[in-house]
């Protein structure tokens, strides 16, 4: 046992944060936190209103604007990514369009990395351009790239790393410093990782967004969102953007989440512990030499820099089978992994990324991004790790035929 000054000075372990953080309860003692299903907040008098609004006294008015369940899941984010603040939005694509919106005006230009999500590169090619914000695209991890699409008018570079789905990384410490030096601001989709891989803040970023759909759910439940980073630049730029554009989370979705929250730490290990497993099983096998990506393999080129600048490799494992006719046919034979255009969830999912959800960027933006007709990504689940390296096995043998 430490002494008494060690004991205070111990940081809390982030399995207690994400139990602990955010809770409230109200006069009926509850201890699981109630859901404030409500879209507006009474006054006890007219004056009381006036004072809300005016912002001299503190409350809730409207749920488009704040709401108690909303608040506790964003607490507890911005104690798990160790943020000042955290904004909750509708999904995850609310939150990096919002992200564009409250940050860049027209005749200004952000850089975002060749490989993010195909939602992220529609937006940059349609509404970022028709609002004449200027976009340029560089390689995640060719820092001399970010470094020579700087302009006078570049304020932010926004990133995923790991890259869904090439799980392509950059070394984010050393990004941060670069963006820095120009005064550009740095946000970082943190999907792949959560918090419990990752914490993009702590290595320089200014902001870190996630598709709470994703992990921080769990179970494939409901859609969500949540920006986190300085409390100044989320209040002054993208909590008004939100609370007029009402890209906001639903209580109900605030309140599956804050308690996927809680199991997160858990469940991330169980993923990583199965990821590794089946990418070192795939990798055993001779005729996938070269064909599995998982940054977790001696042999991935960035593997020395996934293991500095996250705590575990992830939970995400690709296999390149060459052509999208074996690809599919490998699919079809899976039995375990369900075929769904999600990741995250507590079962091992699979997804076709080039005819789903990169499928409407461009034959030359997927092959910049490193996205092949054969590639087939899976989410690896937190079923009994043997059973999947079966259903693999299984598929793999069926489609070579
Ligand atoms: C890396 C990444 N960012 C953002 C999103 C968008 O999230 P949502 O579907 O919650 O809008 C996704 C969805 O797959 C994603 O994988």
């Amino acid at each position: 046992m430490g002494t008494e000054s060690e004991t205070k000075s111990r940081e809390q372990g982030l399995a207690t944060t994400a139990l602990h953080t955010g809770r409230e309860t109200t006069p009926e003692r509850e201890n699981s936190p109630p859901v404030f299903l409500t879209s507006s907040f009474r006054f006890d008098s007219a004056e009381q209103a006036r004072a809300v609004f005016a912002g001299e006294e503190e409350g809730n008015l409207y749920s488009r604007f704040t709401n108690p369940t909303v608040a506790m899941f964003e607490e507890r984010v911005a104690a798990l990514e160790k943020a000042e603040h955290a904004v909750a939005t509708a999904s995850g694509m609310a939150a990096v369009t919002l992200v564009f919106l409250s940050l860049l005006s027209s005749g200004e230009h952000v850089v975002i990395s060749r490989s993010v999500f195909g939602s992220t590169t529609n937006i940059a090619n349609t509404l970022l351009k028709r609002m004449g914000i200027g976009v340029s695209r560089v390689a995640l991890s060719d820092l001399a790239a970010w470094e020579a699409a700087i302009t006078p008018a570049t304020r932010m570079f926004f990133l995923e790393t790991p890259a869904n789905p090439t799980l392509e990384m950059v070394d984010l410490a050393a990004l941060t410093a670069l963006a820095h030096q120009k005064g550009i601001l740095v946000v970082v989709d943190n999907v792949l990782c959560t918090p419990c891989l990752q914490r993009p803040l702590a290595l320089g970023a200014d902001l870190v967004v996630h598709s709470a759909t994703k992990y921080m759910d769990g179970q494939g439940r409901v859609l969500g969102g949540v920006i986190a980073g300085g409390r100044k630049l989320l209040m002054d730029h993208v909590y008004p953007m939100l609370r007029n554009t009402g890209a906001s989370l639903s209580p109900f979705n605030a309140w599956v989440l804050f308690k996927g929250l809680e199991t997160l730490p858990l469940r991330m290990e169980r993923h990583c512990d199965n990821a590794e497993r089946v990418a070192a099983h795939l990798a055993a096998r001779p005729e996938l030499a070269g064909a599995v990506l998982y940054p977790g393999l001696p042999d991935h080129p960035q593997r020395a820099l996934a293991a500095r600048q996250m705590r575990r490799f992830g939970a995400i494992v690709c296999l390149d089978l060459g052509s999208r006719a074996r690809a599919h046919r490998f699919m079809d034979g899976l039995e375990l992994a369900i075929i769904t255009a999600n990741l995250g969830d507590s079962r091992t999912l699979t997804t076709h990324p080039a005819t789903t959800t990169h499928a409407k960027l461009t034959g030359a933006e997927r092959l910049a991004a490193g996205i092949g007709d054969g590639l087939v990504r899976f989410s690896i689940g937190l079923e009994d790790v043997e059973d999947i390296l079966t259903d693999l096995d299984q598929a793999l043998a069926r489609s070579a035929s």
